[in-house]
């Protein structure tokens, strides 16, 4: 019997032919977070379920309808739902607090939550984010968002609004929570069980659960603004002021309260109307207490996730530039052993060279290569022949415009290559009216040389002085 297994429900496969997409996210995120001095992290898939319940909330979405958790011997582990809690736990169980603060870390990881699928919602999707732990002051807020925002604008995204918030401390929270309290319980009936059980135990999670009806019986209730006290006051006041500054220009949501309960004073989102229901791209704020609820020090702390294919789904609706997909740069078409052997010490060379070098390995025909080598979008093609190696000569062939030249089959054949190369990504600057195309700054699309360049050539070259 045939087997037929998908893949599960809210879960993507990312192909070959896609992951420049992703790799064009990925290089621009780190970058820019390295600019702005943070440094990667990398942290488990899974974490202690008590991580989540701790941090995120027991009262969240999040953790009491979206986790995946297994029993494993006698303890419970669930794949992270998102990745501030990991990141915590990993700073705190490193000592990184008790180095120079702030620290600043980021990641780029998958993320699994169990909600119902649809477009920018996944079950297993990724987020790139970042934290900083060790400032208090509103000035590390508005570096955070700016850093968010630089990212934005680096991947090219438009119509993208910032909408900010304060949610307080635990002392305006408390009066909030009264009032609160006080407007839910007029309509109890009407409220959906989660709701009903969060109305005493944290009713401004009421304010983002999912069912219309709560939703419906949200929108008139009081807003947390209107309760903050005078400090959690002023650092908003002064969040918005150095936003001013910094020329970001955003929108006051008082009805942004987050999914997850470790927020305080400030919360923000980015989002875009142009990728349906699901347009949050970036969220994210401060967490004061939350070091010291997971065990360690005061320590005052921010950060936001985007969710990666959301930002994808963007830049596809508004037609941002990606790093060009490398292609293969020479396919040596051989004919006989002898040959194939020559195409093998070649190709290992121009490897070295940081070449994408490809020859046959099926044992086709000439004209099955070369059909071949046409489908793979090869930039160059060259033939070898018993004709070719008698001579130590072959042509090679640029197939775009069907120019051919003679290149000597001997130690200089890489070096050759390489200045017909570079003559090639010359040739297409000027034709594109000196404009360098996005991969080939990046380095993606053929071979840059640059004084970074760690390629066997350049080596060579610095190595020659
Ligand atoms: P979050 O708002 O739950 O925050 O997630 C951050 C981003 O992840 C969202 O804005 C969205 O772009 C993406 N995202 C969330 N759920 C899904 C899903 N099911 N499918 C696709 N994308 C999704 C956090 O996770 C916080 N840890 C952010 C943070 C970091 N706050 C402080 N530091």
């Amino acid at each position: 019997m045939a087997i037929n297994i998908k893949r599960p429900n809210g879960t993507e496969d990312v192909l070959p032919k896609d992951v420049h997409k992703w790799l064009t996210v990925e290089k621009i995120v780190r970058e820019t977070a390295e600019n702005f001095g943070f440094g990667e992290i990398r942290i488990p898939t899974f974490e202690n379920t008590d991580l989540f319940m701790r941090s995120v909330g027991e009262t969240t979405d999040v953790v009491q309808k979206e986790m995946y958790t297994v029993m494993a011997k006698e303890t419970k582990f669930t794949l992270r739902p998102e990745g501030t809690a990991g990141t915590i736990r990993a700073m705190l169980q490193n000592g990184l607090l008790n180095e120079a603060l702030p620290q600043r870390v980021f990641y780029i990881l998958s993320c699994f939550r169990h909600e119902r699928p649809q477009a920018g919602r996944l079950r297993e999707f990724h987020q790139f984010g970042l934290e900083m732990a060790g400032s208090a002051s509103p000035c590390a807020d508005a570096e955070v968002i700016s850093l968010a925002k630089t990212i934005l604008d680096r991947l090219e995204l438009k119509n993208i609004e910032l909408y900010i918030n304060s949610i307080g401390c635990p002392e305006c929270r408390a009066k909030y929570h009264e009032a609160l309290r006080a407007y839910f319980s007029d309509r109890k009936e009407e409220l959906c069980e989660t709701c009903l059980s969060r109305l005493e135990k944290n009713p401004m999670r009421i304010l983002d659960c999912k069912s219309p009806i709560c939703g419906d019986i949200a929108k008139d209730a009081p807003l947390i603004l209107d309760y903050l006290c005078e400090e959690c006051s002023d650092h908003f006041e002064k969040l918005k002021g150095y936003l001013d500054t910094l020329g970001i220009e955003y929108k006051i949501n008082p009805k942004i309260v987050r999914g997850l309960d470790y927020y305080t004073k400030t919360v923000f989102e980015f989002v875009t109307t142009e990728i349906g229901a699901q347009g949050t791209v970036c969220g994210g704020g401060r967490y004061d207490g939350l070091i010291e609820q997971l065990g360690g020090q005061k320590v005052p702390a921010l950060g936001f996730a985007m969710g990666i294919e959301r930002l994808l789904l963007t830049m596809e609706k508004q037609g941002c530039p990606y790093l060009t997909p490398k292609t293969c740069d020479i396919y040596f078409a051989t004919m006989g052993e002898e040959a194939l052997i020559k195409a093998m010490a070649l190709a290992k060379e121009l490897r070295e060279y940081g070449y994408r070098a490809e020859y046959d390995v099926v044992g086709r025909g000439l004209k099955a290569q070369m059909k071949y080598a046409n489908k793979i979008g090869a930039s160059f093609t060259i033939v070898l022949g018993d004709n070719e190696l008698a001579e130590g000569v072959a042509k090679l062939k640029e197939m775009e415009s069907g120019k051919e030249t003679a290149v000597k089959l001997d130690e200089k054949f890489c070096v050759n290559f390489d200045s017909l190369y570079i003559d090639k990504v010359m040739d297409s600057i000027e034709e594109a009216g000196g404009e360098l195309d996005l991969g080939a700054q990046f380095g993606l699309d053929g071979h840059v040389h640059d004084e970074h360049c760690n390629c066997g050539c350049c080596k060579e070259d610095t190595d020659n002085g």
